[in-house]
């Protein structure tokens, strides 16, 4: 094994050393790589990943750009799935951070392409998340009949999210302005993102769900028992009256889980972002309060433009 990783990782800088680079913004550098800004902590992994992660059919996968609502639905699915084998008020979603319950796979499991093992030995269904475009997913991913879940959202929205997230990354931290002219964003652009995965769960509903974080906030019960239903773990009648969904929305809300512990003190292995960074206000149309009227309608123009004909609204 390591004699291929190294092999791995060889081809990995050479591959490097070809592709365009651009500035995130905090300076860290994004590598466009087949059409996505790949960031460089999470290159090599995605390639490593390509090549040697083995899907299985019951593995489900969150898929998203930064910022578009992955902490949340990473505590919903894990309740979802795992909401027999304990209580919820027992539940791990109260003692570990979202991310650890549902890794990245390109920057967690293959981190800077070193090989995992034992992921075949992980309890089912395996739960794994990405921020990969589709069209960059693992073969395996792709080819196999796990589950993918996607949540997007509204560009001025994480734009504004992802602002502030870099903000303590970042000791320049740069004005709005610049940072919506160079919109350059971790596993962007933003609307190839959205766009490879929207279109994929025209083609094939079965495998890949997509959802809005808007539409979450909206009606949360209405998108956990289509969630439940489209993971293979739907919810009875009996749940239902029990009012599960209505604890289970409750147990994952932004209140409550930005009030735990384990998501308010420490960083996140890997990015060095604080844990209580992943929860800031969790608002709806909050870039009103940051973006100037004039970024606001050029945005909006060149995301209808982006998505026209598609068939998504946003
Ligand atoms: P804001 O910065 O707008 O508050 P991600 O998890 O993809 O990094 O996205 C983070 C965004 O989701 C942040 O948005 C964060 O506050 C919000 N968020 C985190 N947990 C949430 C929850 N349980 N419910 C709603 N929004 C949540």
């Amino acid at each position: 094994v390591k004699d291929e990783e190294e092999e791995m990782k060889k081809g990995s800088e050479e591959l490097i050393a070809t592709l365009p680079v651009e500035n995130r913004g905090d300076g860290l550098p994004l590598y466009l790589f087949k059409g996505c800004w790949c960031p460089s902590f999470a290159f090599r992994g995605l390639i490593a990943a390509d090549l040697h992660f083995q899907a299985q059919d019951s593995d489900i996968i969150l898929a998203s750009l930064t910022k578009s609502g992955t902490t949340w639905l990473k505590a919903l699915i894990f309740s979802i799935v795992n909401r027999k084998k304990c209580a919820l008020k027992d539940s791990p979603v109260l003692t570990t951070q979202p991310h650890d319950l549902m890794p990245f796979i390109e920057f967690d499991l293959y981190r800077h392409g070193n090989l995992p093992e034992n992921l075949h030995q992980l309890p089912q269904p395996r739960l794994f998340s990405t921020h990969s475009h589709y069209s960059l997913l693992a073969h395996s991913i792709r080819h196999s009949c796990c589950r993918i879940v996607y949540v997007c959202r509204k560009p001025l929205d994480n734009l504004v999210s992802t602002w502030h997230f870099l903000k303590p990354l970042d000791e320049n931290h740069q004005d709005m302005d610049v940072i919506v002219a160079y919109w350059k964003t971790d596993f962007g652009p933003f609307w190839d993102n959205v766009l490879g995965y929207w279109n994929a769960s025209l083609e094939n509903p079965d495998k890949v769900l997509f959802m809005k974080y808007e539409d979450l906030k909206v009606d949360i019960v209405f998108e956990l028992k289509r969630l439940a239903k489209f993971l293979g773990f739907p919810f009875s009648v009996e749940e239902e009256k029990e009012g599960l969904m209505e604890e289970v929305s409750k147990l994952c809300s932004f209140e409550k889980l930005k009030n735990v512990e384990v998501n308010q003190i420490g960083k996140r292995v890997g990015t060095g972002a604080p844990v209580n960074a992943f929860f800031r206000n969790g608002k709806v149309g909050d870039y009103v309060n940051h973006i100037t009227p004039a970024m606001v309608e050029n945005l909006k123009k060149l995301t209808e433009e982006k998505f026209a004909g598609s068939g998504l609204v946003y």
